[in-house]
């Protein structure tokens, strides 16, 4: 099968570093362009990024000439060849809410990293296992019916790894109220992210927006299509947003209120039971999205966090709680399935439904012609 070429928006940095080492040899997708800020166009990507993964940076993909974000030339109504039409993007949430439209009313398939739009109405915020319906909403938006293009969104790093063991206890219990204290990793900052000085032998008790994130976003990811638009669960939910020394790998201690009473055993079944995509074959959906260690020590960044290929959620130490009803701790790759990995996967779901072809064209076009 010929692969679909791709570009990444915010190429050089932690998240971009990510979606170049999932995409280097991924069987449906070959990336053909690299962007980032002027500080980086015209250099190699090689010159340009400061490479921080524990693979080696392919030399085809270090040869390549990193663009400029907005590409010389560029006409929304008229992207030419040389722009593919399914972009990623890791991009500040600032330069986001600049960028991303123009991409989608040129045509393109933006597949957001950025908060700029999660909680837009009409933009879809998906984790795959838990609520690919919501992606109907990409129908919705102005940009689709105009040339074909949208924005998908994927989640907070912390909103992801926590709404996979979520999820199957909403359908089987309800959830009526949580609290949640995270553990983040630094690479969660970016690069360079927390000065060493901050952050070594130390924890910093503060996230900027990340608290008010992660309680919004997972009321959005467990809500229900109505129309064009979702409407929202209502649990209640504390969160604490903490940063580690760690380095890659988010913690997170949960107490958790059920609407309905539930076992140990109840909750055990519905976390190995959940499986929604199994039988699917979509290249990063880990064969068990949440994974229950027994052990009383775990789960542990160093550990744990590449489970499922750095795709599973890893939970353990699972007990009552004397203040709501049960809790546990969980932890979750922050680059991999809290970041790239998620719009990866995402994407994969896209191009099942049909939804990155013949991108450039408003679907009505697409019938008429049909
Ligand atoms: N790190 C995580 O674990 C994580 C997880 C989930 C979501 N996210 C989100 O993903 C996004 C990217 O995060 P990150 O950690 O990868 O940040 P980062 O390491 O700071 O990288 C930022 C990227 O954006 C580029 N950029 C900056 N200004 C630009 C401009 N004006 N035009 C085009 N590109 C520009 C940078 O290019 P230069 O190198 O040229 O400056 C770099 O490639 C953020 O919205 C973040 O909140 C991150």
């Amino acid at each position: 099968m010929e692969r679909r070429k791709v570009g990444i928006l915010g190429a050089t940095g932690m998240v971009g570093q990510r979606f170049i080492q999932l995409l280097s040899n991924h069987p449906w997708f070959e990336i053909a362009w690299l962007a980032a800020s002027d500080r980086s166009a015209g250099k190699t990507y090689g010159e340009a990024c400061r490479w921080k993964l524990d693979t080696p940076l392919p030399a085809k993909i270090a040869a390549m000439t990193v663009q400029p974000n907005v590409p010389e030339g560029f006409v929304p109504s008229n992207l030419g060849d040389a722009l593919p039409k399914i972009i990623f993007a890791a991009l500040d949430a600032d330069i986001a809410r600049e960028l991303e439209p123009k991409f989608a009313a040129a045509g393109c398939a933006v597949i957001s990293n950025s908060s700029a739009f999660r909680m837009t109405t009409d933009v879809p915020l998906v984790v795959p296992e838990v609520n690919a319906d919501h992606l109907s909403l990409i129908e919705a938006q102005s940009y689709r019916a105009q040339s074909g293009g949208y924005i998908v969104t994927n989640p907070n790093c912390c909103a992801i790894g926590l709404v996979l063991p979520l999820k199957p206890l909403e359908e089987r219990f309800g959830i009526e109220s949580m609290f949640v204290s995270t553990m983040q990793a630094v690479s969660g900052a970016g690069y360079p992210g927390v000065a060493s000085l901050d952050i070594l032998g130390n924890v910093v008790p503060f996230i900027k927006n990340e608290e008010e994130k992660l309680q919004e976003e997972v009321n959005k990811l467990l809500g229900r299509v109505n129309g064009n638009h979702i409407e929202m669960l209502d649990a209640k939910i504390s969160a604490h947003c903490n940063r580690v020394a760690v380095e890659d790998g988010h913690t997170e201690c949960v107490s958790i209120k059920l609407r309905t009473k539930a076992s140990r055993a109840d909750i055990l079944a519905a976390w190995s039971e959940f499986a929604p995509l199994r039988g699917d074959h979509l290249p990063s959906a880990p064969d068990q999205p949440v994974e229950f260690d027994e052990a009383i020590d775990r789960p542990q960044p160093r550990l744990d966090r590449m489970r499922g290929a750095g795709m599973s959620t890893t939970v353990g130490r699972l007990r009552e709680c004397t203040l709501l009803d049960w809790k546990f701790v969980l932890l979750s790759h922050n680059t991999i399935r809290g970041a790239a990995g998620a719009a990866l996967l995402n994407a994969e779901v896209l191009a099942r439904a049909g939804k990155l072809d013949k991108l450039g064209t408003p679907p009505k076009v697409m019938a008429v012609l049909a």
